[in-house]
């Protein structure tokens, strides 16, 4: 399965990737976490040692990579260059899950960034439409890692939500941005319940049926994210309604 995160900033993208990577490894399927959000704590809300998600470089770095591999520059141009050796030298392992940080894409000014983004896009593709490990990209609401032929590979475009005017702006851009890519299916997940009015509100903003749950507002959530704990370590751990969306979303 291999699913995109998005929503506003702050509407809890990281909190539903973790809980959905956990998911995948309470059931011992190979998953990559892929912090593709500029503002990376992915790794921290997955419980992974923060030392080493730290230190772990950000693949747009690997300058000496991205150089061997001749990505987008020179004379000889391979267009389709085999990067397994990245996807095991620069992931952190931890039981079935691999994390992965994508780093900011470039954009702009007098550089051409050019051989990064087009490495970006290689790592992507491999992940998306080459190999098997299911993939959670944890992104921003910008998607801006996408491409026309990255977002081939998405099977689900999860758009988190808070019931918020803000919100629902944001859910309704990605949401388009999401079928310009020609991305197969877009669901929200509205996060952050309090009460029957916050899903009433969001349930007569969108249509009803492209909601693949609602997580309620959870006190725990928030402590931990105080104490800098990780979110799940067991089952028990896992908010509630989060497994019914990974039913839901194995079952497609
Ligand atoms: N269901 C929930 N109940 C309570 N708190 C939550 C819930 N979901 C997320 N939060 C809290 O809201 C804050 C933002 O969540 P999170 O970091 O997952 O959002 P994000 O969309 O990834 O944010 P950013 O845009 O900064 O990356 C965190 O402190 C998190 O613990
Ligand atoms: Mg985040």
């Amino acid at each position: 399965m291999k699913i995109a995160v998005s929503g506003k900033g702050g509407a809890g993208k990281s909190t539903v990737s973790a809980q959905l990577v956990r998911c995948f490894t309470l059931h011992e399927t190979p998953v990559f976490a892929v912090d593709a959000d500029p503002d990376a704590n992915l790794g921290l809300v997955l419980g992974l040692d923060p030392d080493q998600v730290g230190n772990l470089r950000p693949l747009i770095e690997l300058q000496e990579i991205i150089e061997e591999k001749n990505f987008g520059g020179g004379t000889f141009v391979d267009l389709n260059p085999n990067v397994d050796d990245v996807l095991e030298n620069y992931t952190l392992r931890d039981g079935s899950l691999r994390f992965l940080k994508m780093g900011a894409i470039k954009q702009g000014g007098s550089a051409c960034y050019c051989k990064e983004n087009s490495f970006l896009n290689a790592v992507l593709t491999t992940m998306l439409l080459d190999r098997d490990e299911a993939v959670v990209l944890d992104m921003s609401a910008g998607i801006e890692h996408l491409t026309r032929g990255t977002a081939r590979g998405i099977k689900l475009m999860l758009v988190v939500v808070e019931p918020t005017r803000a919100g629902l702006s944001t859910a309704l851009n990605v949401d388009r941005l999401s079928k310009d890519l020609d991305i197969e299916q877009v669901l929200f997940v509205g996060n952050k319940i309090r009460s029957e009015e916050d899903r009433a509100y969001l349930e007569s903003s969108l249509p009803p049926e492209r909601f693949a749950g609602m997580i309620a507002f959870s006190e725990q959530v928030l402590e931990r994210a105080r104490r800098g704990e990780p979110l799940v370590s067991s089952k028990d751990d896992l908010l509630p309604g989060l497994e019914k969306i990974y039913d839901s979303i194995c079952r497609r």
